[in-house]
């Protein structure tokens, strides 16, 4: 599909910006970067910090109507690590890692996705990864994560904004025209190949330890706990290995 792109050097965030377009009605398919984010965003509220020039950010918005939104923010994960590094795995429900440490995430919003075919359905794909290795800033040592960020530039030396960009976009775009058509189920066993979790001891945010097992048909992780199989949905959960 035909897409209009906008590179802006500032903005709060490109998730944010495509959100307000799609709930006014008027976001038409668009591949929005920016070079900095004042307010970018990660998932469960938390907030995305990249250093510009070191990292891509971006947010592709287009109407879409899949039959199930289930599973779109690992498919986008599974075409992301496929267009990067036979080595980059996938952190349910949707961290890139290099060998267990993050380089970027992804950010799926929707806006009327239960309304009737055809009236406004859209989605907003955020992407953040990062190139440079990120120095983290001082912080307690609570809130340090267990393993440092990585960057793509530790597998890809010498990638650029640009250049990462045209690495990824084709396939991304020809992956949300798939996962359109088919759902998740198309790229169940892509994201059984890279899954970082698989076979791992876990424990949810919502007190749930046990071994991860892969992800049901509609995206769900599943972990085998000491009271049985149990699915855990992304909309309310984070997953930590132990
Ligand atoms: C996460 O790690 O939880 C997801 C991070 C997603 C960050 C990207 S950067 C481009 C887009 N705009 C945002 O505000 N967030 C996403």
């Amino acid at each position: 599909p035909a897409f209009s792109v906008e590179v802006l050097t500032e903005i709060d965030s490109t998730n944010t910006e495509l959100m307000r377009r799609a709930r006014a009605g008027t976001l038409s398919p668009t591949l929005l970067v920016a070079l900095s984010q004042t307010a970018g965003r990660g998932r469960r509220g938390k907030a995305w910090v990249s250093a510009p020039g070191d990292s891509l950010t971006f947010s592709l918005g287009l109407p879409m109507a899949p039959v199930d939104w289930s599973g779109l923010s690992l498919a986008v994960g599974v075409s992301l690590a496929d267009s990067l590094h036979p080595e980059v795995r996938l952190k349910w429900p949707n961290d890139l890692w290099w060998h267990g440490r993050k380089l970027g995430g992804i950010l799926v919003e929707t806006a009327n996705p239960g309304a009737t075919q055809g009236t406004g359905r859209c989605a907003v794909v955020g992407v953040g990864l990062n190139l440079a290795t990120p120095v983290l800033p001082e912080m307690p040592a609570a809130e340090m994560p267990a393993m440092p960020p990585a960057g793509l530039r530790e597998c890809l030396p010498g990638l650029d904004a640009g250049a990462l960009l045209l690495r990824v976009l084709p396939a991304l775009v020809r992956d949300l025209q798939a996962f359109e058509a088919l759902g998740f189920e198309a790229f169940a066993q892509r994201f059984a190949q890279r899954d970082a979790l698989l076979g791992q001891p876990v424990h949810t945010s919502d007190g749930l330890t046990g071994e991860a097992c892969g992800v049901g048909p509609d995206g769900c992780l599943r972990v085998l706990t000491p009271e049985g199989m149990r699915d855990v949905s992304s909309a309310e959960v984070s997953v930590r290995p132990c």
